[in-house]
């Protein structure tokens, strides 16, 4: 099949490649010329496993393109697929104006009938609003031209972004048209490759399901860390409550791991457009307001037990903290919502000096963080230990989950580690002559 997708972010290139590797051919289009510049070198322009490698062989072999021009992606295609970014507005409604934007693209250059798809992240509704735009558009040049429009929502997660795509748990599909569904199926037949992986629904359901999965997700994590809270204070241990509860496949173990709160680029503002959506209809949306307000208390708890630490030994002022990690969680290099920054931004305030070291965030982490003075990158995960009063580790890599506490211990000013992770054993830190304060569990 012939395919445009029209913004190669996170998202839009895991698609592309993906569908390229199956032996469609693919049409990326992005505004930024850097990025089309960057891939046409066979390069990628975000960090995501496996997937240079794939991007670069279907480049080679010709099924995948990229251009700025959407024209020419729209002239190729059956499909087009809208990835662009949905940013949480002030407000925390959803910012549509990309997708408006690619929507009247389409309707200007739109020649012959096309299938266009919502892949982005966007309220219900979004697809008849931007079959609207469309049609707006045809009527200015006069053309009767038949389309669909359908909702199709990513599932992904960054860092598993490919196997996510290639073997998807269940793939959704919104149209109310017979030949759409037809063609969806024969599309991802490949992927989803048991009949009952494609769900077909009508597009507001599609569009509700990507909120309602996401919203039960953030619910999940804001529940054990609330428990992960109470755990602390009565003195039991999160660590074993987890797998108490997990055990129960009602509940299951995944996705109940408490830390420093929810980041990324999804998960805040897909809870927060959900309750916008919801206050507009008149529906209280009273359980995901308290995800979302956890969840800001949360992404405070580490600097907060890190103030507290330090109040109680004269203050932070002038005081270092080694920092590891910096993207919103492992195997990523995105900074977007990463409690590291809210971790960052209330310790500097206070008059904290940070170290920072992540494997893969540091670049843009040194553009995000280059107007705070108080904020070092460093590109070494010991050294960044030297002159440190302590360390904070806040960001799952694996690289930190076994390190050389001999060598950590030497190279810091005193043994004491804040972790939001959960990686290590306080018995054996203890034993080993450290401070250590985790999540849920008391030292
Ligand atoms: P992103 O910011 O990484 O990429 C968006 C791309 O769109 C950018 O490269 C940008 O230059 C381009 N763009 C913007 N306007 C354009 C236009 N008019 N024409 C062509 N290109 C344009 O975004 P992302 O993280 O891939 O997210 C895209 C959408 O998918 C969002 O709605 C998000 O909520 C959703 N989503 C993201 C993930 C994820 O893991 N990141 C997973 C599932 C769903
Ligand atoms: C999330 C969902 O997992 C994807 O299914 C969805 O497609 C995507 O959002 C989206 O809509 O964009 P992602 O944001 O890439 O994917 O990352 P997750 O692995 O879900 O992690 C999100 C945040 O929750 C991270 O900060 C992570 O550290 C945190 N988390 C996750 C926990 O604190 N505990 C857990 O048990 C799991």
């Amino acid at each position: 099949m012939n395919i445009c997708i029209v913004g190669t972010g996170y998202v839009g290139l895991v698609s592309a490649a993906c569908f390229a590797e199956m032996g469609n051919h693919v049409w990326c289009v992005d505004v930024n010329p850097d990025v089309v510049e960057t891939l046409k070198q066979g390069k990628i322009h975000i960090f995501e496993p496996g997937l240079e490698d794939m991007v670069k062989r279907n480049f080679e072999d010709e099924r995948l393109f990229f251009t700025t021009d959407l024209k020419e992606g729209l002239d190729k295609a059956k499909f087009v697929f809208i990835t662009v970014g949905t940013p949480c507005n002030a407000d925390g409604s959803c910012d549509l104006r990309y997708v408006e934007a690619v929507a009247r693209e389409i309707g200007q250059f739109m020649t012959e009938p096309k299938i266009v798809v919502d892949k982005s992240t966007v309220p219900v509704g979004t697809a008849d609003k931007v079959r609207t735009i469309i049609k707006q558009e045809l009527d200015k040049r006069g053309l009767d031209i038949e389309f669909d429009v359908a909702s199709n929502p990513e599932f992904l997660k960054e860092g598993d972004a490919v196997s996510d795509f290639m073997k998807p748990d269940r793939v959704v599909v919104g149209t109310e048209k017979e030949s759409t569904y037809k063609e969806f199926e024969t599309l991802y037949a490949p992927y989803a490759r048991s009949r009952d992986k494609l769900i077909f629904m009508g597009t507001r359901s599609a569009e509700m399901t990507k909120y309602a999965a996401n919203c039960m997700l953030a619910t999940k994590i804001s529940f054990i860390n609330e428990m992960a809270g109470i755990c602390e204070k009565v003195g039991a241990n999160v660590r074993e409550v987890r797998l108490g509860i997990g055990s129960d496949h009602r509940i299951g173990y995944y996705f109940i791991y408490p830390g420093v709160g929810y980041g990324g680029s999804c998960f805040p503002k897909d809870v927060k457009a959900l309750i916008n959506t919801a206050r507009e209809v008149g529906a209280k949306p009273e359980l995901i307001e308290a995800v979302d307000s956890v969840n800001n208390r949360q992404k405070k708890m580490l600097s907060r037990k890190i103030l507290d630490y330090f109040e109680a030994q004269g203050g932070v002022r002038g005081k270092t903290l080694a920092m590891w990690g910096l993207a919103f969680k492992a195997n990523t290099d995105d900074m977007r919502e990463s409690s590291a920054l809210s971790i960052i931004s209330e310790l500097t305030a206070a008059g904290m000096k940070i170290r920072a070291f992540d494997p893969v965030a540091h670049v843009k982490a040194e553009e995000i963080l280059r107007d705070n003075d108080l904020v070092e990158i460093v590109h070494s995960q010991y050294e960044v230990l030297e002159g440190a009063n302590a360390l904070a580790v806040v960001t799952d890599w694996n690289q930190f989950r076994n390190p050389d506490f001999e060598k950590v211990k030497a190279s810091m000013l005193a043994p004491i580690i804040f972790d939001g992770r959960n990686l290590y054993d306080p018995a054996y830190l203890g034993s080993n002559g450290y401070a250590y304060f985790s999540v849920g569990r008391r030292p």
